[in-house]
């Protein structure tokens, strides 16, 4: 191929730059060049009403996933009535710029309206079998060929610090219908949508600590007989919220990601943040040194997965303000102030964690920023 020499300057420049330090491009330009998709979090309590926020969602992320807009109690608030109110503004962005979009979440303990409370109070197996079934085939039903990837269900290992002899979360799915709510959750999936990725997700899988360890054992114990049952599992999602005080490294995380793989499974990263200490000093002078760690963390652990085959990742939000970091008691500053847990600051600026992003998409060790 006849390369023009300005071509093959501009070429040879980028080549040395620092991956991401390549100007305008956001994430999911930089991440589209290595065969990665990048995405985020989305939440209609800004989209459509801060420009900069709309802005930086369609330059940064490929794939959106509603925060809070596709949760039970926001697609089906009443018994029956299914509805994507709360969700249309995200599809409908999405489709203004090009992205796809995820589903989060069909099965989980929580974010469920009150009337499925009472209806699951004392229900016998089949009453509970037969809300989620409806659940599941109601929004599928709706989001069939506009979500082509779904976290069917959600967070279903337990504690080991809190069940410390029992594999399987005690949420009310659980007490229901044992085991079996699971494998209901995705084969109703499966019928109800042939085409769409099905997703476990789940987390405090990735820290290279004993609890982690046994998180991800109860993991795989469950995702083999899955397997062996035929349940049409495809994906597993780690959520990565990753706390700094939990030890990090990289081989624990890659052994598991390859026993996952070699099930035939994919993986994903999809509510990737950082969590500083809570005590953590809040000095101005102090943010140099904790943004780094942040990106660090992140670096470390969006590298592990990719290089074990990970080909998408999103964060939990873009900007730090918009974290739910912020509410979220254990994370929450005490004075109030806002965490750095996100790759953009409240001014959407790119931070460390940001550059940390690219150079991993990149394959590049971490550079100092
Ligand atoms: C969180 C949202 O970010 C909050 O706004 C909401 O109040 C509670 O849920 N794991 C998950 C997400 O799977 O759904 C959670 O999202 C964060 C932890």
């Amino acid at each position: 191929m006849i390369i023009g020499r300005r071509r093959l300057a501009a070429a040879m420049a980028c080549a040395t730059l620092p991956a991401g330090a390549q100007g305008r491009d956001g994430l999911r330009a930089i991440a589209a060049r290595h065969g990665i998709t990048f995405g985020a979090a989305a939440s209609t309590r800004w989209l459509g009403r801060d420009g900069a926020y709309d802005a930086a969602l369609a330059r940064e992320a490929a794939i959106l996933v509603p925060e809070g807009e596709g949760k039970w109690d926001s697609l089906q608030p009443r018994q029956g009535q299914f509805t994507l109110r709360e969700l249309e503004p995200i599809l409908d962005f999405a489709a203004r710029h090009a992205q796809s979009v995820r589903g989060h979440t069909l099965g989980w303990h929580t974010a469920m309206p009150r009337w499925v409370w009472a209806a699951l109070d004392g229900a016998p197996a089949a009453r509970a079998a037969a809300l989620l079934e409806a659940h599941v085939a109601g929004v599928l039903a709706l989001t069939r060929g506009r979500i082509a990837d779904w976290d069917v269900v959600n967070e279903a290992i337990a504690d080991p610090d809190l069940l410390p002899n029992q594999d399987l979360r005690d949420g009310i799915w659980w007490r229901s219908l044992g085991e079996g709510w699971i494998d209901l959750a995705f084969r109703t999936a499966r019928a109800a949508d042939p085409a769409s990725r099905l997703v476990i997700n789940d987390y405090g899988l990735e820290a290279d600590w004993p609890r982690a360890a046994e998180k991800r054992a109860r993991m795989l114990r469950l995702l083999r007989g899955l397997l062996a049952r035929g349940v049409p599992v495809q994906a597993i999602g780690l959520q990565a919220h990753m706390p700094l005080d939990q030890p990090f490294a990289p081989a624990p995380l890659a052994h598991f990601l390859r026993e996952v793989r070699s099930l035939g499974l994919e993986v994903l990263l999809t509510e990737l943040d950082v969590i500083e200490p809570a005590g953590s000093p809040l000095r101005e002078e102090d943010i140099p040194a904790r943004d780094a760690a942040v990106a660090e963390r992140a670096h470390a652990v969006v590298s592990t997965a990719l290089a074990s085959g990970c080909r998408m990742v999103l964060t939990w939000g873009l900007a730090d303000p918009h974290s739910w970091l912020n509410a979220w008691a254990p994370a929450r500053r005490a004075d109030g102030a806002v965490v750095r847990a996100l790759p953009l600051d409240a001014a959407y600026r790119r931070k460390p964690f940001w550059h940390a992003l690219a150079q991993a998409f990149a394959g590049a060790p971490l550079h100092g920023r």
